[in-house]
């Protein structure tokens, strides 16, 4: 080769490398909030490819569990090798990449000692390298790419580095993507735990947090809101009544009826849900909705009276979500309500205390998942 012609090519795989980093970054942190883990693998491997003139090779990610590499993503490799190929660290080329976190490069697959896949195919001829994904800290896999033709590969070739950068923005972005994970996971435990203090507080709600956030959950899944709305919407209905902390349990579990002064004192749980959630940073579209989860669409509720779309979509889902739970729920001053009656109820408050979108979808999620659930709630 030339060397005008080896610069051309560089100049063509930066190129590609630049699109491939561009393309990642879009992706970007979190992956798999954005795409999921396996699209953004195949991703990284169609610029890897790119960038090696071929159109084999493969990602594969270590798994925690089982404690081996497995195949995230590959290209001209067959389904069966794709799922039968796991490797130990240290196991092949890519184990060893894995295990060192060093690249290996394989410029003769037939005489290299730790090139042992593939063995008498007609592709195991050609150079091949096995690059560590990996940050200072932490090896999440291996990039593993072929070669085409018939050219010398060394790990001082032009391709081989461009291809280490695409392998550390790769791993920058799972760890991001990890982090990201890690963290909401944290805030929901965080939420989960809040929400069991208010469920111990009133033992006659008991997990009535629990069922509130997974009905709400199918609802704005049902009503395709995005992602992160979805989750929003989870957590006020597992905090929605989180206000009640502040009020004393002699009227919450009060067997009688209320006082109005008793009546006024449970109103002011929104407002208090509020005040508690509002001040934590990444809870501010769910204090919201928990602001206005006793509100009614035509505005006759509290705290404000506001109504129609004015209240969170989040809380018009969580007002519909509650007061069918108080319904079928045994209370301190009556008992469960039949599901069919609970059921007209609704039908008779759609448009009035409840939005008919929420009641629509609502009714149809109760008719198709939730019925077998309400009956073992004993109605
Ligand atoms: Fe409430």
């Amino acid at each position: 080769m030339t060397d005008k012609r080896r610069k051309n090519d560089n100049l063509e795989s930066l190129d590609t490398l630049l699109a491939g980093l561009m393309d990642i970054h879009e992706m970007g942190a979190p992956p798999a909030a954005k795409c999921g883990t396996q699209a953004f693998c195949e991703n990284v491997l169609k610029s890897a490819c790119a960038i090696a003139g071929s159109d084999r090779g493969s990602v594969m990610l270590f798994d925690d569990v089982s404690c081996d590499l497995k195949i995230a993503a590959a290209r001209g490799l067959s389904r069966s090798l794709v799922s039968l190929t796991h490797l130990k660290p240290g196991e092949g080329a890519a184990g060893a990449a894995f295990e060192t976190g060093e690249s290996v490069v394989v410029g003769d697959p037939e005489s290299h000692p730790s090139y042992t896949g593939y063995q008498g195919r007609p592709e195991q001829k050609e150079p091949f390298v096995a690059l560590p994904i990996r940050t200072r800290d932490k090896v999440f896999g291996v990039l593993n790419v072929h070669f085409g033709g018939d050219e010398e590969l060394s790990a001082s070739d032009y391709r081989v580095k461009m291809l280490s950068v695409l392998a550390a923005k790769t791993a920058i972005t799972l760890e991001n993507a990890r982090l990201h994970d890690s963290l909401q996971n944290f805030y929901l435990e965080m939420v989960e735990t809040l929400a069991r203090v208010i469920d111990a507080k009133d033992s006659y709600t008991h997990d009535h947090a629990g069922r509130a956030r997974r009905k709400a959950r199918r609802i704005a899944e049902v009503l395709q809101l995005p992602s992160d709305v979805v989750r929003q919407v989870e957590y006020a209905a597992l905090l929605h009544d989180i206000g009640k902390i502040g009020v004393r349990e002699s009227i919450l579990l009060k067997p009688g009826k209320l006082t109005e002064g008793e009546y006024g004192e449970i109103k002011k749980h929104p407002v208090t849900g509020y005040q508690i959630l509002s001040p934590v940073a990444f809870l501010g579209q769910v204090a919201q909705m928990v602001l206005y989860h006793q509100e009614r669409f035509d505005g006759r509720g509290y705290p404000e009276g506001i109504s129609g779309r004015a209240i969170p979509l989040g809380a018009r889902i969580v007002a519909a979500i509650d007061a069918w739970d108080a319904m079928v729920s045994d209370r301190p001053y009556r008992a469960a309500m039949k599901r069919s009656a609970a059921l007209e109820e609704l039908r008779n408050c759609c448009g009035t205390q409840f939005d008919p979108d929420v009641v629509k979808v609502f009714l149809h999620l109760e008719k198709t998942e939730w019925k077998a659930e309400t009956a073992g709630q004993g109605v």
